[in-house]
């Protein structure tokens, strides 16, 4: 249990009028959890303090060696204006996931779950009122040491801030056209593709830009060795249905294994559906696709929830999904998950966390 200090901010943020209008990210609340790591000494001084920046030495390890992990979760604003999160245990164990890949140090994930507690509590005024939208968590831990040496460091800072956030694309739940990436590749055995470290995301930006000026919306990693098999989106995990049935990558190293993710499969196979956490070849999806059997395809992640997928594009070819309209299981995700975070749907698996 920790022992958390609370500094309030002498002036407090005016908070955004048009919630319509928050977009993804782009504002910070009033203050922000900190605390640092020595070794030989631990974890010490959980804090919530005004958000401010942090003085960092230029040669602070993680500048070099990006040796960092973070972590993606909400606080969700019921209709009788209760504040809970979704299952941040997943998120603490996660983390701590990342931190041995990372060899950074573990966080205790009561710890963990109480310091993001305390935070949104603090925030709780700053967890939008309007549908879809939620105060994001933005939970991270980066290497402190003042060295250019590359080694683990001795010392790090854990943070978390939080941002009210809308829809984590312009598209909201319309689907998108998504880009194969047949060049680029994000993971591969033995690397860090299980991990949300910020590496991940940095070899990504550049496929991702291409992408985007060719007019998708997020590219589909290939594995790296044969770039043959469907791993995930830029963001995202990522589900087809086919034939009735449900086709995701499993989570043996080089994806991510997402919290949005284990929970579609829950519903999934309470739904009656078979589920498949195997690899898949991009040639086998296309070809479902051009025989009328690619039913659903969706991306699923914390920040963008359920995002549907009309297009995909691999090489030469494209297969359309659907009608391009968003699909019957997809649209059933999207309520239902929505619904147990936003509390409109009883939770009956024990997801939903209360902080006040
Ligand atoms: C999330 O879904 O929360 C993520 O962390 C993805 C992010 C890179 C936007």
């Amino acid at each position: 249990m920790l022992d958390i200090k609370i500094e309030k901010a002498a002036t407090l943020k005016a908070k955004p009028t048009d919630e319509s209008k928050l977009g993804f990210g782009n504002i910070f609340t009033d203050h922000m959890f900190v605390m640092e790591y020595d070794a030989g000494i631990g974890w010490h001084d959980p804090r919530i303090v005004p958000y401010a920046p942090f003085p960092l030495d230029p040669a602070c390890v993680v500048f070099h060696y990006a040796q960092e992990i973070f972590e993606g979760m909400k606080a969700y604003r019921t209709a009788d204006n209760k504040i809970q999160l979704f299952r941040p245990d997943c998120n603490a164990n996660r983390m701590n996931d990342s931190a041995d890949r990372l060899c950074i140090p573990n966080i205790d994930p009561d710890d963990f779950v109480q310091a993001v507690k305390a935070l949104v509590e603090v925030e709780k005024d700053w967890v939008p009122h309007s549908d879809g939208a939620s105060l994001y968590l933005r939970p991270f831990t980066f290497a402190t040491d003042v060295t250019l040496g590359v080694h683990a460091s001795k010392k790090y800072t854990f943070c978390i801030i939080a941002s009210p956030s809308g829809a984590y694309y312009a598209e909201g739940i319309n689907p998108v056209r998504i880009y194969v990436e047949d060049d680029f590749i994000r993971a591969a055995p033995g690397l860090t593709g299980f991990t949300k470290c910020g590496g991940n995301y940095a070899a990504s930006i550049l496929a991702g830009d291409q992408a985007e000026k060719l007019g998708y919306a997020q590219v589909l990693w290939l594995d790296g060795v044969e770039k043959k098999y469907v791993e995930e989106v830029g963001s995202m995990n990522i589900m087809f249905k086919i034939d009735g049935e449900i086709y995701t990558a499993p989570c043996d190293g080089t994806v991510l294994p997402g919290v949005t993710r284990r929970s579609i499969i829950e519903l999934c196979k309470d739904w009656g559906y078979t589920v498949h956490e195997e690899h898949v070849a991009i040639a086998d999806i296309m070809k479902a696709g051009a025989e009328g059997r690619l039913e659903e395809v969706f991306g699923c992640g914390t920040a963008a929830v359920v995002s549907p997928v009309k297009e995909l594009k691999w090489k030469d070819e494209v297969a359309y999904i659907g009608d391009g309209k968003i699909g019957e299981l997809t649209q059933k995700l999207y309520d239902t998950l929505t619904g147990i975070q936003w509390g409109k749907i009883e939770d009956t698996k024990g997801w939903i966390v209360p902080v006040c």
